[in-house]
């Protein structure tokens, strides 16, 4: 089977529709067709100053969610990166095969360091990307399910294992990024421009929010004046949105969604966004809440996860030291 691995930052108190649609729904449909790895990335909360006790909290509640979400640790790997040293490891040695120039071409880095006041930016956040390779090359990924933001860190990624390979001989798999046809984008409620997002929370529903505040995000979200529901995302893109939160939550085709509001007003439109929604929500809220309550026996998965990670990463990272010419603590 082929190897997968993808990641998720713990920075917030829930996930949002967009990464359960978006990235880990598709997570979980790859288990059994592929060798997957799962990792919640803390070392990269850290690139912008984070609160000790407050990482912790989400980097457990956010493992939670991904058991919640269905990822099993039967089929899949799931662990938090801190917990495998090697992330770091083969981080630095990648980090002296990387151009200045190079990583300072990130269009990633420019935007959050924008954010982050220009020069009060860390160097952590300007290395980023290439922890993220180094989270991907360890585990000989072939695959690599990112959205399309993420296209410019997966270049890099194959730029760095092709160099390392050509510098000290045959060591990595150069990973393909595995966009999948079918995961819906799904747009902020407020300004359908926009990617969902957490930092914009008035348009984003929280997997973990009250019933009652999803149902009013659901409720205010922005509509256009057209006054006839059409899939039509330039045109219509707030309306688009609720079709597509809709057709993938019922896997049902947008044309046959759309179909079923032909001459419908918008409301019946966000009434049935709300029904598909909030059960869901729901659902996700009280499986997380179990997994939450054993705190014991979350652990456990955990360590059990990392524990497996670590015996993989451990293979990629004693061939590096030895072609790099570097010593393993003995
Ligand atoms: N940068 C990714 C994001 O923000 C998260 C990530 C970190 C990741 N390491 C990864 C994704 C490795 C895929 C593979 O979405």
């Amino acid at each position: 089977m082929p190897r997968v691995l993808s990641g998720i930052q713990p920075t917030a108190d829930s996930f949002h529709l967009g990464n359960y649609l978006g990235a880990l729904r598709n997570w979980v449909a790859m288990q059994r067709d592929y060798d997957t790895f799962f990792a919640i990335v803390d070392l990269h909360a850290i690139t912008v100053p984070t609160d000790p006790v407050e990482l912790q909290d989400r980097t457990r509640l956010s493992f939670a969610q991904l058991l919640a979400c269905g990822l099993d640790p039967e089929l899949s790997c799931i662990f938090v990166q801190s917990q495998v040293p090697q992330h770091a490891e083969l981080a630095w040695v990648m980090q002296c095969l990387t151009g200045f120039g190079e990583a300072s071409r990130m269009t990633q880095f420019k935007d959050k360091s924008a954010r982050e006041g220009g020069d009060a930016a860390s160097v952590g956040l300007f290395t980023y990307p290439i922890l993220q390779a180094a989270d991907i090359l360890l585990y000989q990924a072939d695959q690599v399910p990112v959205g399309e933001d993420q296209r410019q860190h997966l270049e890099l990624t194959r730029d760095l294992a092709q160099r390392f390979n050509g510098r000290y001989g045959d060591t990595f798999v150069v990973p393909d990024a595995y966009i999948a046809k079918e995961t819906a984008r799904v747009v902020d409620l407020q300004n359908p421009a926009a990617k969902m997002s957490k930092s914009l929370p008035t348009g984003c529903l929280f997997l973990l929010d009250e019933s009652k505040v999803i149902e009013k995000k659901i409720k205010r979200a922005v509509t256009d004046s057209v006054g006839e529901v059409h899939f039509d995302p330039v045109e219509q893109p707030g309306v688009s949105n609720l079709l597509a939160v809709i057709a993938a939550m019922s896997d049902s085709p947008i044309a046959e969604v759309t179909e079923n509001f032909a001459g419908g007003g918008y409301g019946p439109l966000k009434q049935a966004t709300i029904d598909v929604v909030v059960p869901f929500a729901r659902d996700f809220a009280v499986r997380v809440a179990d997994l939450m309550a054993d705190r014991a026996e979350l652990d456990r998965i955990m360590d059990e996860g990392a524990r497996r990670a670590r015996e993989v990463a451990d293979v990629s990272i004693v061939e590096v030291y030895d072609r790099v010419g570097l010593r393993r603590p003995s």
